[in-house]
Formats: structure tokens, sequence, C-alpha cells
């Protein structure tokens, strides 16, 4: 199965369809130059390029000759998804399958027909190889005034994202993930270095080992570089429990349901890799993934163990669900030792980060308030268009885990859960390095055009743009 698998064609088939984008702002000038026919057409049809309404245009003989497609000003991500979802309705798949399309946008910047051609792609994602029967995408044949490169790194990483996470647990255990990301790392020439099962224990990573020893498939940390080593120096962290059943602190089956997605921040940092990898970001990267099952088993580490963690704190579980903490942290510790200029962690590290913020905002944390700023701002750009909500990693409260037995508990006491996390996390970052946490969802809950209900990128392309605006030339 590929992880990536392209929606893009490289030639027009027989049937070649224009899609003319029409911008929401200058409507009214672009349909008074129109002929009688199609200006009847939209006001008949009450089109309305403002919701990205896709209209249609027929022949005398009935054959499909065109599309407009409405877009917002300047064009928002998903636009041409809604296009999308409209065509696979309104088209047969046997037509689907000889047809070709092709975005055509005179008069639009570059930045546009690029985020035209992502919202497309990302209107094609399925996640159906499980499926005997598959659904057919309008294809799209990439126009040459977009920027290619571009184009196919935003669907390839967030493709990359979604598989990953929506993949079962039964196909995706740290053994793949660990496959996915020397895949990945090969891809770019590079190699990965892996630590894995008892090696965790002698290399001191303790707190990956005991999250993940209790199951079959055995606890590994992932780790490998590209760029330039003269470049500022980011590395990226993401939790990866291949599955979440809670542990001994078992969760309830409505809640452990959806926990092959708890890779999620692994699946993140991939597919971010993947799009700071083919888009040269002048970085020298570093990706982390403490790869893990969070299992029941006579072994299994148990509610009051008191664990050593690498960097010395000695960490008393509080529950056996808040695992996710503990592999990040013994993660972000090694990260910290080579002092990169700023560490980005992805994480669906609580629930309570959910019943802050809902499903689809990403909580952010960071131990510089400027930076904060920053993401917040971005992410609500409409070229961004994926709201990220800074929370605050509130000392105070670093006193709820107080331990009577160890140096820290891995759980607090009060409501505020992913607070708490990230203050937990903090214990474990060195204060010279700049740090941002992301307590991610990484599942889209009711789905939405271009966003399939099921694994989903959540604060991908923010980061990314913040990233971009950071480093990029
Ligand atoms: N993976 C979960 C967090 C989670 C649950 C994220 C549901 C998204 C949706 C994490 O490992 C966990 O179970 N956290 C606990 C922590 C608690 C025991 C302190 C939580 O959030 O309930
Ligand atoms: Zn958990
Ligand atoms: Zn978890």
């Amino acid at each position: 199965m590929s992880l990536f698998s392209s929606p893009f064609l490289a030639k027009p088939r027989k049937t070649h369809i224009p899609v003319t984008l029409v911008a929401e702002k200058n409507y009214d000038s672009w349909l008074a130059a129109q002929s009688a026919q199609v200006k009847a057409l939209c006001n008949e049809s009450g089109f309305n390029p403002k919701n990205a309404q896709t209209l249609p245009v027929r022949d005398k003989a009935g054959r499909l000759e065109r599309v407009f497609a409405g877009v917002r000003s300047p064009v928002d991500v998903y636009d041409l998804a809604k296009s999308v979802a409209y065509l696979r309705k309104a088209l047969s798949s046997d037509f689907l399958k000889d047809a070709s399309f092709e975005i055509q946008a005179d008069g639009f910047s570059q930045e546009d027909v690029t985020q035209a051609h992502i919202g497309w792609g990302l209107g094609c994602y399925k996640f159906e190889s499980y499926k005997n029967n598959k659904s057919t995408s309008p294809s799209l044949v990439i126009a040459k005034s977009a920027n290619k490169k571009r184009i196919q790194g935003f669907v390839e990483s967030i493709f990359l994202t979604r598989n990953l996470v929506n993949i079962p647990a039964n196909d995706m255990g740290p053994d793949e993930l660990e496959k996915a990301a020397a895949d990945l790392a090969s891809r770019h020439k590079q190699e990965i270095s892996v630590i894995r099962d008892k090696d965790l224990l002698r290399k001191n990573f303790p707190m990956i080992f005991e999250v993940g020893k209790a199951s079959v498939r055995r606890p590994r940390l992932l780790d490998f570089y590209w760029g330039n080593p003269k470049h500022p120096k980011v590395t990226l962290v993401g939790k990866g429990v291949c599955f979440d059943t809670g542990g001994l602190d078992i969760k309830t089956s409505q809640y452990m349901l959806t926990m092959k997605k708890d890779m999620g921040g692994a699946a993140h940092v991939l597919g971010l890799a993947h799009l700071i990898m083919t888009l040269k970001l002048p970085v020298r990267l570093r990706v982390l993934i403490p790869a893990v099952e969070n299992a029941i088993d006579g072994n299994a580490y148990r509610p009051s163990d008191i664990l050593k963690s690498r960097k010395g704190m000695t960490v008393e579980v509080g529950n056996t669900d808040a695992e996710g903490r503990l592999v990040l942290a013994d993660a972000i510790a090694y990260a910290c030792e080579e002092k990169p200029e700023l560490i980005v962690d992805f994480a669906t590290l609580t629930g309570a980060a959910r019943v802050a913020l809902g499903y689809d905002i990403p909580a952010l944390f960071t131990n510089r308030e400027k930076i904060a700023d920053e993401i917040k701002a971005l992410s609500a750009q409409p070229e961004v268009g994926e709201s990220v909500w800074p929370l605050p990693l509130w000392a105070p409260y670093r006193k709820d885990m107080d331990s009577s037995v160890a140096d820290i508990s891995s759980t607090g006491k009060g409501p505020a859960g992913a607070t708490t996390a990230a203050l937990f996390l903090k214990e474990f970052v060195d204060e010279t390095i700049e740090w941002v946490h992301m307590d991610v969802y990484a599942w889209e809950q009711n789905g939405k055009a271009g966003r399939p209900q099921g694994g989903a990128d959540t604060g991908l392309r923010a980061i990314f743009a913040w990233l971009e605006k950071r480093y990029g030339q």
C-alpha cells in the first residue's frame, strides 16, 4: 500500500475538461464579460462563488464542456475540495475514469492557483485500501501556472499523515511505524537509527521501555536527520503510541475505539518532515519518534510504579493511561542534549485539550509567548485557514503534580489536564531551547469536503507556515 499515492495525472485523458476558477471578489465584472448563455446559466442556477460553489456547463449535445469553480479571495485550501465532492456526486465513476480535468485560472496569482490544486488533491483523499470496491475521484492534470513541487509536497504530506493514522493498529504497530519512518528517510536519502527493546534500557530511555514493555510488539525510538548541519537545528518529536488501551487503567470501549490514532503525533511529524524536506527548508532537521504500544499484560507497568527518567528525575505513575507524556519526556530530554534551536512536538496527548477546544483546534503550548502569538496569528490567515489556539503553561499548576514518593507525579489533580500534561513535558525541556508543544486530535470527527471522517491533519499546515516564515529564504 502506498502511503503517498498521488491523485494527479501526468497527461490529459481523452475527455479533458477545463475547470475555470471564478473569484468571489470580481464576480460581477467576470459575469458581465460572459456570453448571454453563461449569464443565464449563472443567474438561473444562483451560482455564488463565495460559498465555493461548483457549476457544470454542458454543450448543446449535453456533454460536460467545462466547470466553473467558485473560490474565495484568497483561495481557501478547501475551496476546490468542494468542487471535487460535487463532481463525485454529479458524475458517474465510468465517466470519471475516462475524463481528466485542468484548472484554468487566468488572472489569479501563483499562490492562489497552487492552493486550488492542493484543495483538489485533498478533495480526492479517501482511505479505501481495505475496501474491495473503491470509489473514483476526478483526476487533475497540474496546470503549468501552478507550483507543482509545492502541490505535491502538501498533498503527499497530508496523505501520509492521514494514511498512517487510518491504518488500523493490527497493521500499524511499532514495526510498521518504524518502516514508514525508514522509508521516508530513505526517500530523502537519509538513514534511520533505531534503539529497540532492551537497548532502550542500556541507552537510558527507561520510560519509553516501561510504557512499551507489555506489548509483544517491542518499544523503540526512531531517529533520523536531514539537511545541512550548518543550518539551524530543528527537532520534531512525535508521540507514537500505536495503540492506547490505557494500560492497566484500561479505557472504556467508547474511548478505546479510536485509539489507533494515538500515533497521530508521529504521523504529523513524518508528514511535516516530508514537507520540510520536499520544499527544502534550510534547516538541519531531526525527527524523533518513541514508538510503543500501551498494552495490557502481566508485566505491564502499573499505577503507582516509580520510574526513573532519562533526565534523572523520578516519576510516580499516576495513571497508566497518561503514557504519552512519559515516552515524550525521554525523547524530549534526548532531543535537548544536542541543543537544537527549536523543538516542536506533536501528540494526541489529552482528552482535556478537546474539552477546551473541541475537535478541530489544536492546543498550542510554548515556552516563548512571542511564538504563541506568531503561530496563532498565522494560523488564522486565510492562506493557512486552520486555527491553532494557545493554552497557558500556567506554572502554579505544577504543584498539582507534586508526589510524596517521587520527584513528580505523571498526573495532576486539577481540571486543566492539557496544561498539566504540557507542564509535565516542560520539566524535560532545556529552558534555553525554544519549544512548541501541539496537543492535537489527529481525527476528523464529522467529515467535511476534503476532510473525510477519520485520520486527519490538525495543525500541520499552520506549523509549516510558521517554520517557512521563520526559516524560508
Ligand atoms: N491518548 C490519550 C489522550 C486522548 C484521548 C487524546 C482521547 C484524544 C482523544 C492519552 O494517552 C490519555 O489517555 N490521556 C489521559 C490522561 C489522564 C489519565 C491524566 C486523558 O486525557 O484522559
Ligand atoms: Zn492514554
Ligand atoms: Zn495516549
